[in-house]
């Protein structure tokens, strides 16, 4: 009889599924996407990544028989110098996802517990269950997290709440001063961690003044990523911003050389391309204005969103509609796992893959 690995597994693990892409996503990422795929399922920016990172890369990749620098030292020296931080209150992770999973590390385990709202980026859930710890599920209310409802939840167990701001699948957000009155009634040992993969698409005016609260020192770690607006998933890249002595744990937990030459390279040269970014947030905004004209022509509703997707409801089993979609080469998400078993999020895409979006979804809500 062959060794069991299930039965010597940490029992943080069992039960745990593994992580699953949908169908669309495995053949569109057999090697380079192909051509005549639109792929609306991942919330990437369809304008690309910012011809100055591709250039910082190119300039690097003779010297990757080298390790990387182990500490980011430019790349957290520039985003300090845009945050008005210091390096000490940045870390730098393999894509925010890795510095989810080490915050989690570093705060939960078991008889621990963290709050998150439901439903909101799966991953939270799988770290917090990985770490030992227990996951509090408070409902979000029309689609947005309800603080109130969190702030109730919180119990001297406690020890994190995770708010997605906006919020990964609902694409809705918090006012600031919402989430300033939650930070300033927060019990003692509690941690706020604030996943903003998508603030830069926020208007100026519904951007928390994350930083404020870390240069005070307030139990807060703002999470941002590389990979929406500034088009860089693939490299996997994101950072942490918290006060000195968070970072310092952060750094203890992960491995030295999380973030790989070309991913530092490329993140620096893209944080200063104002272009891409002004580009990539008017792209997002015109398609967003065409997709609700197009929904609301279609009779379907939508959440209003402040990111680059849009939760839709068709109002008909979405698994099967996402299927017939993919079958013609359209790929979106389907929000059944998250329990929305009628709804589906879509990226915004560049215009022609809206309207290919648009076309191919009318003709299978007609046909099915
Ligand atoms: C809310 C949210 N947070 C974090 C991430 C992870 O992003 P990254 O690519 O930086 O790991 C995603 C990815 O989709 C997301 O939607």
């Amino acid at each position: 009889m062959s060794y069991s690995f299930e039965d010597a597994a940490s029992p943080y693990l069992k039960g745990l599924p593994p992580y699953r892409h949908g169908r669309p996503f495995v053949e569109c990422s057999r090697g380079p996407v192909s051509e005549d795929w639109v792929k609306l399922d991942y919330n990437e920016n369809p304008l690309g990544p910012s011809p100055l990172a591709v250039k910082a890369i190119q300039g690097v990749l003779h010297g990757i028989n080298r390790y990387p620098d182990c500490q980011g030292h430019d790349l957290k020296g520039r985003l300090a110098e845009r945050l008005g931080l210091s390096a000490a209150h940045v870390a730098l992770g393999n894509g925010s996802s890795e510095l989810i999973d080490l915050c989690a590390r570093c705060f939960l385990g078991p008889g621990v517990e963290a709050i998150i709202g439901d439903p909101a980026f799966a991953f939270y859930g799988r770290v917090v269950q990985a770490a030992g710890g227990q996951r509090v599920s408070v409902p979000l209310k029309a689609f947005r997290h309800d603080l109130q409802a969190m702030a109730e939840r919180i119990t001297p167990r406690t020890r994190m709440v995770f708010i997605g701001n906006p919020n990964n699948p609902t694409g809705s957000c918090v006012p600031p001063h919402d989430i300033a009155a939650f930070i300033e009634a927060l019990p003692e040992r509690v941690i706020v961690l604030l996943d903003e993969a998508y603030r830069e698409y926020l208007p100026d005016e519904l951007q928390p003044d994350t930083v404020r609260y870390v240069r005070e020192g307030r139990p807060v770690i703002a999470l941002r990523s590389f990979s929406k607006i500034y088009g860089l998933s693939g490299l996997r890249i994101g950072y942490a911003i918290a006060p000195p002595d968070c970072v310092a744990l952060i750094d203890k937990a992960r491995q030295p050389f999380n973030v790989n030459a070309l991913a530092g390279a490329a993140a620096a040269a893209a944080l200063g391309d104002e272009a891409h970014l002004a580009g990539s947030k008017r792209l997002n905004e015109d398609g967003k204005q065409y997709l609700y004209q197009a929904l609301e022509e279609l009779g379907l509703r939508y959440v209003p969103t402040a990111a680059n997707f849009i939760l839709v409801d068709i109002e008909r089993d979405v698994d099967q509609v996402v299927r017939a979609l993919a079958e013609k080469r359209v790929a979106v998400c389907s929000l059944a796992r998250y329990g929305l078993r009628t709804s589906l999020r879509v990226t915004i895409g560049s215009s022609h893959e809206n309207e290919r979006f648009i076309a191919v979804l009318r003709e299978v809500l007609t046909t099915s």
